[in-house]
C-alpha cells in the first residue's frame, strides 16, 4: 500500500482519499522512503504528527532555503532562495522575518480585520437567494485577494489581473502558464517597489522596499520576491480555507446549527476549519546533516516532505480526528505550519475565517450543496476550485 500512491503526481489526491491513505502509512511506516522516476530524486515522507511538528521546529537539521514545495525540489532548486521568506533560511530569515512582521502583525491588521467582515458581508448577502452559485469564483476568491491587494495599496484596476496570475502561477495549465504568471507577477511588483522606494506610504510594500537588513536594503528583486511572496502565501491558502468550511458546513447539520445558535466559540471554530481545510496537503526541507526522523536515518542532501494532511488527522493528536468538531480544544493542528516558519499570515487568514463564519451564522439559514465540488489538482494545494451551493436567507 504504501509504495502505491505516487505523492509526485497532480492527479493523486483527485482519485484517491488522502486521509484513508496516510492513516494506513501511519499505521505501517509512518516516516517512508519514497522513490520517484524520470531520473529525479527521491524523498521522504513524514506523516506523524509528533514527528511533523519536530521536524517543522528543526530547522537547523531541515532547511528551507533550496525550497518548500516538493515539486520545486524534485525539479532542482527554488530560485528565490535565499531572497524570498519562505525560502530563506537562519541568520537572514530571522531578519527578514523581523522587517516584514512589522508589516504584518495583529496591531497593524487590526483596521484591516473590519474591513474583510464588511467585503465577506456584501459578497455573501448578494449570493443570497434560491439561485445555486459557485461559492469559489462567487465569494471566496475576492476576500484574500482583496485584502493583500489593501495591504499592499494596490489600484482597483490592477485587481483581477493579480488574482488571474496568482491563480496562474500556483495551479496553471501547465509549467508554462505557471512561469509565465510568476514572472508577471515579479514585474509588476518591481515597478511598483521602485516607486514606492522614491516615494513611501504605510503600507507593506514601502515597509519591505525603505528596510535594512544587515544594514542593506534589499534589491528590487527581494522586494518583489517578497510581496509576491505574500499574494502566493495569502491568497490560494485563503481561498481553499473559506470553501472547504462552506463544505464542511453543507455536510455537517449538527454543527452548523450549533455555529449558528451561538453554540460554538467562534475561535474554536476557526481552528476546526483550519484543521479540517488543512490547505497544504505538504511542506518540505531538505536536511542539512544526518539526521534522525522517526526513526529512520536521514542524510545530508536528502529531501523530506511533512504532510499536513495527514498530522492534522493523526489520531494521536487529535480524538477522532475526521468528526468535524467546531468545539475542539485543545486543537494544536499544523495547518499553519510550527517553528520558525510559521505563517507570518496567520492573523489575516484566521480573520477571513472568523468573518466568513459570523456572516454565514448571521445571515444564512440554509446551506446546501447542489452539485459536485471540483478538486484542484494539485499535490500541494488540498481543496477545491469550484463548489456550487445554494445559501437560503434567514
Ligand atoms: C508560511 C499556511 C495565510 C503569508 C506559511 C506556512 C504555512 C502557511 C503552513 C509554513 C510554511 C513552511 O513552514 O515552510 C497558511 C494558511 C493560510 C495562510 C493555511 C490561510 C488560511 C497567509 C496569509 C499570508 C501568508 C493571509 C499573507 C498575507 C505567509 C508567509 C509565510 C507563510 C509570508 C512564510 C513565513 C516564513 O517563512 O517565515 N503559511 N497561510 N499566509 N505564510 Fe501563510
Amino acid at each position: 500500500m504504501v509504495a502505491s500512491l505516487d505523492l509526485t503526481d497532480a492527479r493523486t489526491f483527485m482519485e484517491h482519499d488522502p486521509l484513508e491513505f496516510f492513516a494506513e502509512v501511519r499505521a505501517s511506516e509512518p516516516v517512508y522512503w519514497h522513490a520517484s522516476s524520470d531520473g529525479r530524486p527521491g524523498f521522504w515522507v513524514v506523516t506523524g504528527y509528533t514527528d511533523v511538528v519536530s521536524c517543522y521546529g528543526a530547522s537547523d537539521a531541515l532547511a528551507s532555503g533550496r525550497g518548500t514545495v516538493l515539486d520545486v525540489l524534485l525539479r532542482g532548486d527554488d530560485s528565490a532562495g535565499g531572497r524570498m521568506l519562505a525560502v530563506t533560511d537562519r541568520p537572514r530569515h530571522r531578519e527578514l522575518r523581523a522587517l516584514m512582521w512589522r508589516a504584518l502583525s495583529p496591531k497593524v491588521l487590526g483596521t484591516v480585520a473590519l474591513k474583510i467582515e464588511e467585503r465577506t458581508a456584501a459578497l455573501v448577502e448578494a449570493a443570497l437567494g434560491p439561485e445555486p452559485f459557485d461559492f469559489a469564483t462567487r465569494v471566496a476568491e475576492h476576500v484574500p485577494m482583496n485584502t493583500i491587494c489593501d495591504l499592499l495599496s494596490i489600484p482597483d484596476a490592477d485587481r483581477p489581473d493579480l488574482l488571474r496570475w496568482s491563480k496562474g502561477a500556483l495551479t496553471g495549465a501547465d509549467e508554462l502558464d505557471s512561469l509565465e504568471s510568476r514572472n508577471e507577477l515579479l514585474l509588476y511588483f518591481m515597478d511598483l517597489a521602485q516607486r514606492r522606494r522614491a516615494d513611501p506610504g504605510d503600507d507593506v510594500i514601502s515597509t519591505i522596499a525603505t528596510g535594512l537588513i544587515q544594514g542593506e536594503p534589499l534589491s528590487l528583486e527581494e522586494v518583489a520576491l517578497n510581496c509576491y511572496s505574500l499574494i502566493i502565501g495569502g491568497d490560494e491558502s485563503s481561498r481553499v480555507s473559506a470553501v472547504s468550511t462552506v463544505k464542511a458546513l453543507a455536510e455537517h447539520p449538527g454543527q452548523w446549527r450549533a455555529l449558528r445558535a451561538g453554540d460554538v466559540d467562534p475561535d474554536t471554530a476557526v481552528e476546526e476549519a483550519l484543521r479540517w481545510a488543512t490547505p497544504s496537503f505538504h511542506f518540505a526541507r531538505t536536511a542539512t546533516r544526518d539526521h534522525v526522523i522517526g526513526g529512520r536515518r536521514i542524510r545530508a542532501g536528502d529531501i523530506v516532505t511533512l504532510w499536513n494532511i495527514s498530522a492534522n488527522n493523526d489520531e494521536r493528536a487529535f480524538a477522532e480526528p475526521r468528526t468535524l468538531d467546531l468545539s475542539r480544544s485543545p486543537n494544536k493542528h499544523v495547518a499553519l505550519g510550527h517553528g520558525p516558519h510559521y505563517c507570518l499570515g496567520a492573523f489575516l487568514g484566521r480573520a477571513e475565517l472568523r468573518a466568513l463564519l459570523s456572516v454565514l451564522a448571521r445571515t444564512v439559514r440554509h446551506v446546501e450543496i447542489t452539485g459536485p465540488a471540483t478538486r484542484i489538482e494539485s499535490n500541494f494545494l488540498n481543496g477545491y476550485r469550484s463548489l456550487p451551493v445554494r445559501f437560503l436567507p434567514g
